[in-house]
């Protein structure tokens, strides 16, 4: 594989890692506020987030490379109420996904088919990532920013809304 293709898998294992870093410290916010539900979509955002590093990095075993990993970022650890990390989560995922987009374009230029096609998964999954946190911040608005009732369902809803 070419070395530029390397790095930029390499930077992106760590920017996977780093998104299960920032969802983890989210679930803890959340947690904080006694939210156990958007505590418990996080955390298992987070976890989701590792698999996909994970899938990155077998990646690069199955096609023989030796790869480093990179440090990872903390994340701010600061919201200024309740809508600011499904704002940011909004923003780091559509982040996420101009480095797969550029992993791809990238791939095509040096012709390289079998890592074009592996990251094509990628492709689709953003889409899926950016749906589904804007679902969330619409939801939010829609039922929950006033607090009371609203927000409880909400955040139940939310906690049992994946396994
Ligand atoms: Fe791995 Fe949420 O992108």
């Amino acid at each position: 594989m070419e070395q530029e293709l390397i790095d930029l898998i390499e930077t992106q294992i760590n920017k996977e890692l780093y998104s299960a870093y920032l969802y983890f410290d989210i679930a803890e916010f959340y947690r904080s506020k006694s939210l156990d539900g958007l505590h418990s979509w996080f955390e298992k955002q987070a976890q989701e987030e590792i698999e996909h590093a994970e899938k990155f990095a077998e990646y690069l075993h199955d096609s023989d490379v030796q790869f480093k990993l990179l440090p990872i970022d903390a994340p701010s650890n600061k919201f200024d109420d309740l809508r600011a990390p499904l704002m940011l989560q909004i923003e780091h995922e559509k982040y996420v996904t101009s480095l797969i987009h550029n992993i791809y374009k990238v791939a095509e230029k040096i012709g390289d088919i079998a890592t074009k096609n592996f990251v094509s998964w990628y492709v689709s999954e953003q889409i899926e990532e950016e749906k589904t946190a804007k679902d969330i911040l619409d939801k939010y608005d829609l039922f929950a920013k006033d607090g009371g009732l609203g927000l409880y369902q909400f955040d139940k809803d939310i906690g049992s809304s994946r396994k």
